[in-house]
């Protein structure tokens, strides 16, 4: 589904020009679409129906509260990795009882809060994680519902710093480990084995690396009903990927109908874990030429939006595409889109074809996922404001940060 599209030579978000956008909140700012969300996490929902199922939506890709807001209504879970992530998702108004706490690093205050708003299940991630979830539940009183997020060494084919599912990455227990993990967690009177977890990376753009991976767990699951130790659901994580350029990721409904497929005449409820996916190509980063600068070698746009807006070119030498908002007739060249950080790894894209001018607005797409949830305050400028387009109507969701912001928790030393 594609909510942004041109009208009478335009850049619309639904039934929103980003010319009036950019005028009335100024650049840069994320502009993220509703019924693009919507549909996306229909996407999931609806190809689960008939299953117990719960589709949490990684809240890391964006965490913005009005996102999480229209997640929220429809009834969606949140997948979440620190306490700062779970108060974003009750702020939402977000239920406690459909969250999954994932990650490597929980402290005990994570656990503490977790275990009194009443999270659905914790997803561990190693033999000391689960002897300290065992302490503070025994502290509290409670018994915490674990998930063991297993490592099954498969090679989910993505760039190297979003694959996950190799035994030489951080993430999960070794598949060789589980049994006798799962043994232990057993044994521990204020843990509730409930789940196998999994999540062999990001941006995955073909089935066989899921399938696999569901394959190993399910042998898993087989192996812990010979021992007495019954589990209710799967968890697969999130990953799929998306269409920046010209991949072709399979859709969630292919995907979940082959998932489906395996686990039939099983008691097993789903769980997904979608961040990328429901967001990704929801959401743009509207920018403006400040300058073009032509130089022997190159051709420059210098924007308004930077590396400290949008990590992923600088990091990951993720390709983005940078459309006009009103794109002009004439003679076009071949621009890198830079901002104005001092670095020469600031860039948004490199050797685009563009008719430019100075004041022209740009628009970098599929930015609703890891786009400002990753930005800083890099050179001392403030984060971008972000805005949610819902039909003709635009709310502000976020407002740009200001200067006083920035420094207003820093302090000059005493006379
Ligand atoms: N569950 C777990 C445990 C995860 O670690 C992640 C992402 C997800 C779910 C959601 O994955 P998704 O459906 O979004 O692929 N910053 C990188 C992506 C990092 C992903 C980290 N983990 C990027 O901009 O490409």
């Amino acid at each position: 589904m594609n909510t942004f599209e041109y009208r009478d030579g335009s850049l619309f978000a639904e039934g929103v020009a980003l010319s009036a956008v950019a005028q009335r909140f100024g650049t840069p700012t994320y502009v993220y679409s509703r019924a693009h969300i919507e549909a996306q996490y229909r996407a999931y929902a609806d190809a689960l129906a008939g299953t117990p199922h719960l589709v949490c939506f990684a809240v890391k890709a964006n965490s913005n509260l009005g996102v999480l807001n229209v997640l929220a209504r429809l009834g969606a879970g949140f997948d979440i990795v620190s306490r700062g992530e779970l108060e974003r998702v009750l702020a939402a108004g977000g239920s406690a009882d459909k969250i999954v706490f994932s990650g490597v690093g929980k402290t005990r205050d994570d656990m503490r809060r977790a275990l009194e708003v009443g999270v659905h299940c914790f997803n561990v991630e190693s033999i000391d994680e689960l002897e300290r979830l065992q302490q503070v539940a025994a502290e509290l009183g409670k018994t915490a519902a674990i998930s063991l997020r297993v490592n099954p060494d498969v090679d989910a084919g993505t760039h190297p710093y979003i694959s996950t599912g190799l035994k030489e990455n951080k993430f999960g227990i070794a598949i060789a480990d589980a049994e006798a993990v799962y043994a232990r967690a057993a044994a521990l009177p204020n843990l509730n084995v409930v789940g196998v977890d999994c999540h062999i990376g990001s941006q995955l753009t073909s089935l066989p690396p899921f399938l696999d991976a569901l394959d190993r767990l399910l042998a898993l699951v087989d192996r812990l009903a010979e021992q007495g130790i019954r589990i209710r659901h799967l968890d697969l994580g999130g990953g799929l990927g998306v269409q920046y350029r010209d991949e072709q990721p399979p859709l969630a409904g292919d995907y979940i109908k082959a998932v489906r497929q395996r686990i039939e005449g099983r008691e097993l409820a789903l769980v997904f874990e979608p961040g990328r996916f429901i967001v990704a190509n929801g959401g743009v980063l509207l920018t403006r030429v400040e300058y073009l600068k032509h130089t022997e070698h190159k051709d420059f746009a210098i924007v308004d939006a930077a590396m400290n807006d949008l990590i992923r070119p600088a990091l990951y030498q993720a390709w983005m595409e940078v459309v006009p908002v009103q794109p002009r007739d004439g003679a076009s060249r071949q621009y890198d889109i830079v901002g104005p950080i001092c670095e020469t790894g600031d860039f948004l894209a490199k050797e685009r074809d563009l008719s430019l001018a100075e004041g022209d607005l740009l628009a970098v797409r599929s930015a609703g996922a890891y786009g400002f949830v990753m930005s800083s305050n890099y050179n001392t400028r403030g984060r971008a404001a972000e805005v949610m387009v819902d039909g003709d109507q635009v709310f502000e969701v976020r407002r740009r940060e200001t200067l006083d912001e920035l420094f207003a928790g820093e302090s000059r030393l005493p006379e």
